[in-house]
């Protein structure tokens, strides 16, 4: 496996530390903010982008289902809908499943778990999730690679995995837009509130080193996966991935 650019962006560039120490940091930092941030940022466009998510792993009728890179838990809350036995939230970041247990809590969704772990080393055994959803995350796995064939392993088969990410939309005056919106105004709002001078900024620099597209699917598809197609969503700054085992 090859470091792909994306592996060598990070958070704050220490040299004492790994991608994934430096994102785990960021994140605890940046917890108490993040939903907040998340969807001022976003215009609240983002609950759309993970409801149409989970209409894609809803269509199997999932038992058990993975929300990887959980965060605060908005895709697995998102998809408590569907009435599964049981679902998994996991994420390296402890603060940022503190507000996903709040929030599973105050829904009374007791059978959504969260569970500290990383992606690129699931501690689950081969075949075991019906589906799995990833929303936001891969962009920030150390290894990317690793992480994907990980999610492979752990997925049943004929199991669906759907992922969302932020990407440059192709055309040139929504880029334009976009371009602005992420260089300048998200840094700036960021650095307001999550008072984390670095994490909007690594936002953008991750996003712009991230190979998106077909480039992902590419990927996505050399670690095993098949029927993989890619859909650009709301002028093409979120693409929705989705595959099968
Ligand atoms: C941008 S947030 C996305 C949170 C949530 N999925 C959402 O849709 O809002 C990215 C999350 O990925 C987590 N993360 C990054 N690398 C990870 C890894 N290797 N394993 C597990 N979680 C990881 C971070 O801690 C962070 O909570």
């Amino acid at each position: 496996m090859i470091a792909l650019k994306h592996d060598t962006i990070r958070p704050y560039g220490h040299t004492n530390t790994s991608k994934k120490e430096e994102v785990e940091h960021m994140f605890d930092n940046i917890a108490h903010r993040y939903d907040f941030l998340n969807h001022l940022l976003s215009a609240g466009i983002d609950h759309t982008w993970r409801k149409k998510a989970v209409d894609y792993i809803g269509q199997i009728q999932p038992l058990i289902i993975a929300d990887l890179a959980t965060g605060t838990g908005d895709f697995a809350l998102e998809s408590a809908r569907l009435n599964p036995k049981k679902i998994i939230g996991i994420d390296i970041s402890e603060e940022m499943m503190h507000y996903g247990r709040i929030k599973a809590k105050n829904k009374g969704y007791n059978h959504i778990e969260f569970v500290k772990g990383d992606s690129e080393q699931l501690n689950f055994p081969t075949d075991y999730f019906d589906a799995m959803t990833v929303g936001f995350g891969v962009r920030n796995y150390q290894n990317l690679e690793q992480g994907l064939s990980e999610m492979y392993r752990v997925l049943k088969s004929g199991g669906r995995l759907v992922i969302l990410e932020v990407s440059i939309p192709k055309n040139s005056f929504m880029k334009f837009i976009f371009n602005i919106y992420f260089n300048y105004f998200c840094p700036f709002i960021g650095r307001l509130f999550s008072k984390d001078v670095r994490a909007y900024t690594y936002l953008n620099e991750s996003v712009n080193a991230f190979p998106s597209g077909n480039d992902f699917v590419t990927i996505l598809n050399k670690v095993g996966f098949k029927n993989t197609v890619w859909k650009p969503l709301t002028f093409g700054i979120c693409a929705m991935y989705t595959c099968e085992k």
